[in-house]
């Protein structure tokens, strides 16, 4: 089985993305810059933000983590959305979700301008991904469409089962996959937690995109031979014979896909950091939108 590895390919794409910003610089422009918003101290939310801003520099990117306390009101989350909105300096604004209970997500990601908008989480970028007009694609099923890319796993005439039907990874995902596109052409199967008898899809399935945060859901007897999983899922489960206290799992268990599958993702290691390397191509996008280049 041919494990996909997400940290080459996102190496690949960075190093493609920082000749890029290193010529745009070298021209006398400014580096295009990402901002992203922390409201809490949630664990899982740091370390997607601090590795977020390690590869920002690593680009050549700006970047600036905006941390808010727990207590942060949602109309001091809009006024502060609405002043980066307004920003010269910042191309892309991401806020990290989940946010704490008390702050509407979808008023908050509303609020972001679709122009600034990279992890394509407005009504006007969903809506312009789902018509084939541009708009930033999510980062994760960005991401995605890299991997398969680079894989050459074609997607023309092939079913594809996408697991999950989240506004962020499975429902972009089932869109893009269906498009007339060199990533796209296949036909969609879209499953969730009210499909019933689930694996007679999986298992006439060439490629399952699985994304629904329960670990090791998917086995390689629900499977049929030769298909290819990619696992959106990253959980943390205790183990207490970890020093961290906990090891991260995906969706599928990875294990039992070897001698049936043809190509995997690992968790972690496989979508992970193409989720990232997804932002990082739509904030480069956002700056050139903004200055008009190329
Ligand atoms: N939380 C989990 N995934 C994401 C993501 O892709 N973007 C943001 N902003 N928050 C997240």
């Amino acid at each position: 089985m041919i494990r996909i590895d997400g940290v080459k390919v996102a190496k690949e794409v960075k190093e493609k993305l920082r000749e890029e910003t290193n010529q745009i610089v070298n021209s006398g422009r400014r580096a295009p810059h990402l901002t992203a918003i922390l409201v809490g101290l949630d664990g899982a939310s740091q370390t997607y933000v601090a590795s977020k801003e390690k590869d920002c520099h690593e680009i050549g990117f700006g970047s600036e983590v905006i941390r808010m306390p727990e207590t942060t009101t949602e109309s001091e989350l809009l006024e502060l959305i609405e002043k980066i909105n307004q920003s010269e300096t910042t191309d892309g604004l991401i806020v990290q979700l989940p946010l704490p209970k008390h702050i509407s997500e979808k008023k908050v990601t509303d609020a972001i301008s679709p122009l600034k908008d990279v992890d394509g989480f407005t009504p006007a970028n969903f809506g312009l991904v789902t018509r084939g007009e541009g708009g930033y694609i999510p980062a994760t099923p960005f991401g995605i469409l890299k991997l398969l890319e680079a894989y050459k796993i074609e997607t023309k005439g092939k079913h594809v089962v996408v697991l999950g039907r989240s506004n962020i990874v499975g429902r972009p995902m089932s869109i893009l996959l269906s498009q007339a596109s060199p990533t796209g052409n296949a036909t969609v199967t879209l499953c969730h937690s009210k499909t019933e008898n689930l694996e007679f899809y999986t298992k006439h399935a060439d490629i399952v995109v699985v994304a629904i945060g329960i670990s090791e859901f998917l086995k390689g007897n629900m499977l049929k031979e030769g298909a290819t999983v990619i696992d959106v899922g990253i959980t943390r489960v205790s183990d207490s014979s970890n020093p961290r206290g906990y090891v991260l799992k995906g969706d599928a268990d990875y294990a039992s896909l070897e001698g049936v599958c043809y190509a995997a993702t690992p968790v972690p290691g496989g979508v992970g950091p193409m989720t990232r390397t997804g932002l990082m191509l739509n904030t480069l996008e956002a700056y050139k939108k903004k200055f008009n280049l190329d």
